[in-house]
Parts: structure tokens; sequence; C-alpha cells
């Protein structure tokens, strides 16, 4: 396997982009993902997206999204694993560049969800038709059943939920490109709008409209550019049941624990190497557990670490959503994972502006499909 980077990034503004469609979103964030790396050529694109067929009544979104850039005759792919389709998609571009298949690839991700679709029908496609949806089950409902499990076993509370949101909201108001620029506190979001018992309003991420792009090469190509780049140290998938009934605990997510094992061991790193993380928090609950599976704080503790203020940008041990997370930056779902992708790339290369971490090394993303299924991980480091 050859080494590869980053070299390039681009994104669009999170939020309800009415007035525009859903191939205009992707090439603009396409085209400034090639211009900012300097590339005048790329061997083949990837679309992460998780629903374009029911959301806008659009498929075949590799052909659209090559014509409209284009870039014909490439190779261009859209790839779908549900809320990690974006994740997914960096990984195909990061395995075709790694196997020396090509040099150049753009990986993307995008998602129109504030068109008038039916969203909590259309996100609930990922869930398991039979055993759940059928049953009257929606995400914030799968969300809202692990995060009373997760209270009951280790004692995780209301506030602590609360904590991961007010914080997610300050970091969202310092990045230009969030959904919401707005702080929020502890005392509103516990008296937001009851959602799913005990997720309210201000516990969930947000329906939006969105696309991300980031150029990926070998390393080769990204020291001839002559430009920041960062390097992919890790990258690594994991599935799990896709019912929540499946599984011996609901409040592990046994393919965060399986894709985090496996990058740790594919970088030779242990979480202590770690300066930053973007989490896949499509819930408040999602976080505190996600940041116990991936081995940052004892099980069970993720809540009471998120209300001590160990995950904040100043003073943190380890500052999670530094973006703003789904939370705050919004979650046009195919354009999350390579979202967290550019988070990480700003704060590798000093670019972050007021949300930069100091002495930043190593960032990690994790990115989720469904009530975690599947789960992708990556591991970027500063050169
Ligand atoms: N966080 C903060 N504010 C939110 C919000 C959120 N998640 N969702 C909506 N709002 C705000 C809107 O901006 C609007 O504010 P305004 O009145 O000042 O304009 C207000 O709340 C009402 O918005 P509306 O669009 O009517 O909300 P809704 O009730 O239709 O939707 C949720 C709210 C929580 C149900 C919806 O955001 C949702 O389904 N989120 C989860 C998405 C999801 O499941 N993703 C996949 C995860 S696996």
């Amino acid at each position: 396997m050859r080494d590869v980077a980053v070299v390039g990034t681009g994104m669009t503004k999170f939020g309800e982009l009415w007035g525009q469609s859903i191939r205009d979103i992707f090439v603009e964030a396409a085209q400034q993902a090639i211009a900012d790396s300097g590339v005048d050529y790329i061997d083949s694109l990837y679309v992460g997206s998780m629903s374009p067929g029911l959301f806008v009544n659009q498929e075949h979104l590799g052909a659209v999204m090559a014509d409209y850039l284009g870039v014909n005759p490439i190779p261009a792919t859209r790839v779908e694993s549900a809320c990690a389709s974006g994740g997914v998609a960096f990984r195909q571009a990061f395995l075709e560049v790694a196997s020396g298949a090509s040099d150049i690839v753009l990986a993307g991700g995008v998602e129109k969800m504030t068109d008038g679709a039916d969203v909590t029908d259309v996100l609930a496609a990922a869930a398991d038709q039979e055993y759940e949806v059928y049953h009257g089950i929606t995400f914030p409902g799968l969300y809202a059943m692990i995060a009373k499990a997760h209270m009951h076993q280790y004692g995780t509370t209301r506030e602590q939920l609360a904590a991961v949101a007010v914080k997610n909201h300050r970091n969202g108001v310092k990045n230009p490109n969030a959904q919401f620029r707005s702080e929020v506190s502890l005392a509103q979001v516990m008296s937001s709008t009851m959602v799913a018992d005990p997720l309210r309003l201000l516990d969930c991420s947000p329906v939006s409209d969105g696309a991300a792009a980031v150029i990926v090469a070998s390393l080769d190509v990204a020291r001839k550019l002559n430009k920041n780049f960062v390097k992919v140290v890790a990258s690594a998938q994991a599935s799990d049941t896709i019912a929540l009934h499946g599984r011996e605990s609901i409040t592990t997510f046994k393919a965060v624990v399986e894709a985090s094992k496996k990058a740790y061991k594919i970088a030779n790193l242990r979480p202590a190497d770690i300066n930053l993380v973007e989490v896949h928090d499509c819930f408040t609950i999602a976080e505190i557990v996600v940041s116990e599976d991936l081995g940052f704080f004892e099980k069970g503790k993720g809540g009471e670490a998120a209300k001590q203020g160990l995950t904040a940008i100043e003073g943190g041990r380890i500052p999670i959503n530094t973006s703003g997370g789904l939370k705050a930056k919004g979650h046009p779902v195919g354009a999350t994972g390579i979202a967290q992708i550019i988070e990480l790339y700003e704060q590798l290369t000093s670019q972050a502006g007021p949300r930069q971490v100091k002495n930043v090394r190593r960032g990690m993303a994790q990115n989720m499909g469904g009530s975690g299924a599947s789960c992708v991980i990556h591991i970027l480091e500063a050169q």
C-alpha cells in the first residue's frame, strides 16, 4: 500500500440551501476542492450520498456529478452507507490511491434534505424495515432507547446529555459553514421541545442540505503540489447488526469499537496519541457513547467528561467536534463524513481560525450509519 494524503478541501455552507439543487452544491464543493489543491486533473471521483432518490428523486449520482463537474469520461461512483456514506466514499478514494490504481481522486459527499421529502421516513429507510420501522420506530426513537439504557446502566444524567449540545453549539459559533451559529444554555437544551424521551429538540442534529469534497492523492503527488497536506495514517471500517434488538448491549456501538481497534492497530497508536476527534453526534447520546467506545473515556464516564469540559476546545483533554459537530454544523447525511475530514485538515494545517486547537499532530474522524450498524474511522496526521 502506498502512503496517501489529503491535499485540498471544499465545502458549501450547511443549512437550508433552497436556492440551489443537489448538483449545484456538489459541484460548488468539488470545484473549491480542486482549486484549493492545485491539481489539474482527477483520475476518478466518489460521491457519498444516502438517499438522493428518495430526497430529490435523483439516482445515478456518480454520472450526474461527473457530467456537471465536466470531468467525463473518468470513473464516477456513488457510495451509500446511510449516514456514513461520506466517510465510506473517502475510504474508497483512499484505497484506490493506496493500491496504486490512481494518483488523484476526488472524494465528496452530498445530501439535499429540505426539498419537501418526508425526512423522518426517508432516514428511517436506513433502519431495519421489517423489525423496527414497521413497528413505528424512527431514529430519534432508536437513540432515545440507547440514551435511556445508558442512563439506567451508568447513571448518565439529562444535564450531561445537554452539556454535549452546549459545547457543540459553542464550537459552531466559530465555524462559518455551520448551520447554527448561536450558543444555547443547559437550561435551554433541557427545556426544548421533547422529541423522543429523553431526547429533546436541542439533543438532535438538524435536517440539512450541504456538500463537501476533498482531494486524495499519493504522497508523491502531494509533495510536488508544494502546499499544506495531511497524511492518512489509518482507514478502518466495521459493521454490526442493523437492528438494536440483535445486540448484546445497546450502550456500546460494537462497530465503533471494532473499527477503532483496527485503526489504532494500523497506525500503531493509542487513544492518548490522538489530539482531537470529530465524532458522529447525530444525537447527544451518540457523542457520549462513541467517546467511550473510541477509548477516550472509561465506559460509562463519557457524560461526566462532557459535563466537566474535558471535550472542550479550551482546556479539554481531548477536544471533540471542534467544527460544531453534526449538532451545530448540520448533518446533510451524505456530506457529513467528508466534512469531518475537512475539519481535521483545517486543524492539522493550522487553518481553523478561532476553533484552532493548540499543538495538534493527529486527528480522528468517526462516521457511522443508522443506529451504529456501520462505522468508518480515519486517523490523519500533520506533516
Ligand atoms: N437543533 C436546533 N434547532 C433546530 C433543530 C435542531 N436539531 N431542528 C430544528 N431546529 C429549529 C429550526 O431552525 C426552527 O427554528 P426557527 O423557528 O427559529 O426557525 C425550529 O427549530 C423548528 O424547526 P422545524 O424544522 O419545524 O423542526 P422539526 O420539528 O420539523 O424538526 C427534528 C426537528 C429534531 C425532529 C429534526 O431536526 C430531526 O428529525 N432531527 C434528526 C435528524 C436525524 O435523525 N438524522 C439522522 C440521524 S441518524
